[in-house]
């Protein structure tokens, strides 16, 4: 249900927080954002941005960003990382407690970048998945780009394997931060497809070494094509009858 409070506090734990805190900010995103040679002038969202290792990284290359997470204490710890380099008003103004299927706050096409690493798999059900890609396309710009990176069917966290949600496509259980709607790379692609979203390259496969279980992701680089969908001639409707030369 759309608004429905997210089981938020696996994400809300001190070490999780802490844990993505240290992480270094994604080479695929830090590789992409060398393309932009006016960083001011381009607008980027992170969507579950959690403890904020690519906000930071786009504020430092002075970017108008903004980001999102659903998870209170990981945008807390945003705030603070970003406070020293914009200000703790403007950290407040850019980050925000909320959910990626709902961005109601953003104007349709407001971005030239959806950065949204590790965050569409969090969807709690086939419906959040849908809505979420949904906005994500609804707030990115003709022509702009979205980054995306999702745990596959292949994915394991904690080696106890993971079981298919009966009729939810997609859906699975037995991770530690609740339901996950996992997705191959060409049902990705085709997902995207649903919402114009076009690869600009090969959506590839990554597969790092882990202690425990598989951690297999999908990650993709797609466009919003600048073409409105094709219109379709309008059929006749079965139930009008067609008399020849009638009106
Ligand atoms: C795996 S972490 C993402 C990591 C981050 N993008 C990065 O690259 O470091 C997932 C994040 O998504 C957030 N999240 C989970 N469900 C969400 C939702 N429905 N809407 C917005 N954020 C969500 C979590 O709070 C968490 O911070």
């Amino acid at each position: 249900m759309r608004g429905a409070p997210l089981p938020s506090c696996f994400w809300d734990s001190p070490e999780n927080v802490e844990r993505f805190a240290a992480r270094e900010p994604d080479v695929r995103l830090a590789e992409l954002i060398r393309e932009y040679e006016a960083p001011s002038a381009v607008r980027i969202l992170d969507l579950g941005c959690a403890a904020g290792r690519n906000t930071v990284l786009l504020a430092q290359k002075g970017f108008d960003f903004e980001a999102v997470d659903s998870s209170p204490a990981m945008v807390a710890k945003t705030r603070d990382r970003l406070a020293p380099l914009v200000g703790a008003a403007e950290a407040a103004r850019r980050v925000r407690v909320g959910r990626m299927d709902d961005l109601g706050w953003a104007a349709e096409e407001r971005f030239q970048l959806v950065v949204a690493l590790g965050v569409y798999h969090c969807a709690q059900s086939r419906a959040e998945w849908v809505r979420a890609l949904t906005e994500s396309a609804r707030v990115l710009a003709r022509g702009g780009k979205l980054l995306v990176s999702v745990f596959t069917p292949e994915t394991d966290l904690t080696g106890r394997g993971i079981t298919a949600v009966p009729g939810e496509p997609n859906l699975y259980e037995g991770f530690e931060s609740g339901r996950s709607v996992l997705v191959d790379a060409p049902t990705l692609d085709a997902e995207m497809a649903r919402h114009r979203l076009i690869p600009v390259e090969p959506t590839r496969i990554a597969r790092p070494k882990v202690e425990v279980g598989r951690r297999v992701s999908a990650n993709g680089l797609y466009t919003k094509s600048p073409f409105p969908p094709p219109s379709r001639p309008a059929l006749p409707r079965a139930d009008v009858v067609h008399e020849p030369g009638g009106k």
